[in-house]
């Protein structure tokens, strides 16, 4: 089967009939920044799809406007921590996090693709909006946004937290059983270390019943992260593109994106030459340089001094980009967010590039992450050394961003694959 046959049909395969999962049995949920990379892969070819999928999305929004990582549709005992342990408060089961707000972004490429959906977007412009003002809300440190738990930057278990976790007291976590390492080698998988602290932000949430002022006050864990920053800044212009259309206001946005501007540049560490996670708590930065670091193109920030380290980290392995830097003590090519590289993460990246005019490497990032899934499938993400597929299999958004951006610089695009 032509691998973009291969695509559509690993999005169906997927597919709930209104959400779509990121993989069968590892995440049988419906996740918020996979959800919108869905919304956009099968705008590719099912614009009607695409748009349920973001509406599905934004059904699960909490009242005070956080969209939720995960919305629990229907149980599954395959997944822990499930929805009795996270007792989120929105209409919808969910977690009480969020996660990277790329889903304006996805709405305004989707619009783009599919202009006929301009009432759909229309109606989903205000519950985005609300989203986003969340974010300026509650989520500021001196203008860059932080995360209260590792899952939301989407990076589980990136170096970019070790510190902050280290200062999390697990004594009275309790016992819990796993379920993730039982569908994947849990070499790929985060370590028992990890889960015991990630455990713990959830029930420190749920004590204050997921009040975000509340649970500021006493969670030990608060990053500020380029993944949420850039991508926040990000939305907020395709927003103003979008809200001028509609006949918005967009004043507010402006002010926001001044902020977010003001604020990224208190996540550049002048020691490392790189866009870094900053610990709230201790005010220093984490000395990582990782995918994220490499988010400030897709955010429309045209920085010169970011581009060496980034391209030490692309000379350093065979394939781009790996999500932490491979010459950094820790790396790791096979355990998820610690060395591998993401396609997502790869087009969010390069994309960003190739509009900022470093098509060069923007380039080199496209036909990397085009060669791996070719010759590897869909995969979770792949060892940036040897391109040996890992994680889960049949990953949707890996499917997406071959349908909307890798397949464009393929030669075997006739099917050799
Ligand atoms: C993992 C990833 C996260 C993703 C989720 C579902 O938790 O780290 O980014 O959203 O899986 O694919």
């Amino acid at each position: 089967m032509h691998l973009t046959e291969q695509a559509r049909a690993t999005l169906r395969l997927n597919d709930k009939g209104r959400y779509t999962l990121p993989t069968h049995g590892l995440y049988p949920y419906q996740w918020n920044w996979d959800s919108a990379f869905a919304a956009w892969g099968f705008t590719t070819f099912d614009p009607d799809r695409g748009w349920t999928e973001l509406e599905t999305l934004l059904s699960g929004q909490w009242d005070d406007g956080m969209v939720p990582h995960i919305l629990f549709h229907r149980p599954d005992p395959g997944y822990f921590p499930g929805p009795d342990v996270w007792q989120g408060r929105g209409p919808i089961p969910s977690s009480g996090i969020t996660q990277p707000p790329v889903a304006a972004t996805f709405m305004a490429k989707m619009l783009a693709m599919d202009p006929a959906g301009a009432p759909r977007a229309r109606a989903l412009w205000p519950k985005l909006h609300a989203w986003h003002r969340w974010f300026m809300t509650w989520r500021l440190d001196r203008g860059a946004v932080c995360v209260t738990h590792p899952w939301e930057a989407g990076r589980d278990n990136a170096p970019d937290w070790d510190n902050a976790m280290r200062a999390i007291d697990v004594r009275d976590v309790g016992a819990y059983t796993r379920r993730d390492t039982t569908h994947v080698d849990p070499a790929m998988r985060p370590t028992k270390y990890d889960y015991d602290r990630y455990l713990k932000l959830v029930q420190l949430g749920v004590s204050v019943n997921w009040d975000h002022g509340a649970l500021a006050k006493i969670n030990p864990f608060r990053v500020a992260d380029p993944t949420m920053t850039f991508t926040l800044l990000r939305a907020l212009r395709d927003m103003i593109t979008m809200g001028r259309r509609f006949g918005e206001d967009v004043a507010e946005i402006e002010d926001w994106i001044a902020t977010l501007e003001a604020g990224a540049e208190t996540l550049w560490n002048a020691d490392m030459q790189c866009y870094d996670s900053r610990d709230v708590h201790s005010g220093k930065f984490n000395d990582v340089l990782s995918n994220a670091s490499a988010l400030c193109w897709y955010a429309g920030l045209n920085d010169q001094r970011a581009r060496p380290a980034i391209e030490r980290m692309l000379d350093a392995a065979t394939y781009a980009l790996p999500s932490f830097d491979p010459a950094a003590v820790g790396f790791d090519p096979l355990r998820y967010w610690r060395g591998p590289t993401w396609p997502i993460m790869n087009y969010l990246v390069g994309s960003g590039m190739e509009e900022q005019g470093l098509s060069d490497l923007g380039r080199r990032i496209r036909d990397d992450t085009a060669q791996l899934i070719s010759r590897h499938g869909f995969a979770e993400y792949y060892n940036p050394l040897d391109g040996t597929p890992a994680g889960g299999e049949t990953f949707t958004w890996t499917a997406a961003v071959w349908l909307g951006w890798a397949s464009d610089h393929r030669e075997d695009k006739r099917g050799a694959a």
